[in-house]
């Protein structure tokens, strides 16, 4: 029921005029994100790096409908990219189509989201096209599959466990032996196209993983659920599957203990940080996964308050 809530307050625009505006609103939404420059996503990268982890950036944005706009945000992809190569820092970067034009024409997308994959190329660093709603799936992936068969390889695509159709998207995936991010999937969709249940959703979580895992590219599982990261440890095991043919995929702020120890226990783990202004759809989609966040965000706001400033510094004086 909250779940639903978030998903349809994440596009709602009186919603987020609101909520871009509450006071504490930004600090709840840096639970999640890194901040809103460029220089606070690659402060992040570095620590993360530090601690032995390998991230993944994302300038945040989605459904652009502008030409400006969606220049303006591969404009910031592509600073961001010869910042990470300046700087030699364990990092890729994962851009949603829908930030670079998908909505406006496919020949601006193409030029548009080519730029960054030309500037990734030129650096050797690898692209990741986020998923978004079942709306924009098979235009995601015919872009995926055209940019593919022009000879880019610097590039891969997510695949979400709660759709029905994924698993024909895995073997197509894994005959072209192009790169996956396999998550459970975020979005509000609806039961002709995805499993309402959570459970089915996790069983097929697992056997595409599985899929992955021995027929893919050095596949990313991309979860926080304890109970798809044990059987992915189990798969590997039995199946003499190296630690290096795979990683372990999480979000910035979230589980950050689970973090730690996947990289105490010797495997590779990346951290999609999300770093930019417009970070309230996101937020609203972190929250919607786990609705005790609000807690988070309802101490912060707060703590932010007259009250809780001065209750802060009482607490202090102690
Ligand atoms: P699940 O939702 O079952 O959660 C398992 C446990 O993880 C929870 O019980 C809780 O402990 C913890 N947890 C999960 N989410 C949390 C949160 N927000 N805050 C605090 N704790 C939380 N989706 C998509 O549609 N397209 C995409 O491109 C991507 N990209 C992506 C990249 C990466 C690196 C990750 C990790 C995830 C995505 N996702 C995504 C999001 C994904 O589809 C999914 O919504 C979330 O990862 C939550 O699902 P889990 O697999 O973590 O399991």
């Amino acid at each position: 029921m909250l779940k639903e809530a978030f998903l349809f307050l994440s596009g709602n625009r009186l919603a987020k005029t609101v909520a871009m505006h509450a006071p504490g609103a930004r600090s709840m939404a840096l639970r999640f994100v890194a901040g809103e420059s460029l220089d606070d996503a690659i402060s992040a990268a570095r620590a993360l790096n530090k601690s032995g982890m390998t991230v993944s950036l994302d300038y945040l944005g989605e459904s652009v409908h502008s030409k400006a706009e969606a220049r303006d945000a591969a404009d910031v992809y592509i600073g961001l990219m010869n910042r990470i190569a300046k700087e030699k820092l364990n990092a890729n970067v994962s851009m949603k189509l829908t930030q670079m034009g998908q909505d406006i024409d496919d020949a601006f997308l193409r030029e548009n989201a080519g730029r960054v994959l030309d500037c990734g190329k030129q650096h050797d660093m690898f692209v990741r096209l986020d998923m978004e709603s079942s709306d924009y799936t098979d235009r995601t992936l015919d872009f995926f599959r055209n940019i593919w068969a022009e000879g880019y390889r610097n590039v891969g695509i997510v695949l979400q466990s709660y759709l029905f159709r994924s698993e024909t998207d895995v073997s197509e995936a894994n005959a072209l032996l192009a790169r996956v991010r396999l998550c459970k999937g975020a979005y509000k969709e609806p039961p002709e196209v995805a499993f309402p249940e959570k459970s089915d959703v996790d069983v097929n979580y697992v056997k595409l993983m599985q899929m992955l895992l021995t027929n893919g590219n050095y596949p990313g599982i991309a979860t926080h659920d304890e109970a798809m990261i044990d059987a992915a440890k189990a798969f590997v095991k039995e199946h003499d599957i190296p630690n290096s043919a795979f990683e372990f995929q999480m979000l910035y702020g979230v589980r950050r203990d689970l973090q730690q120890q996947l990289v105490r226990e010797g495997y590779n783990l990346r951290v999609y940080v999300p770093f930019g202004g417009a970070w309230y759809a996101y937020l609203m989609r972190r929250l919607a996964e786990r609705p005790a966040n609000v807690f988070f965000v309802a101490n912060a706001i707060v703590r932010e308050s007259p009250v809780g400033r001065l209750f802060g510094r009482k607490t202090q004086r102690k």
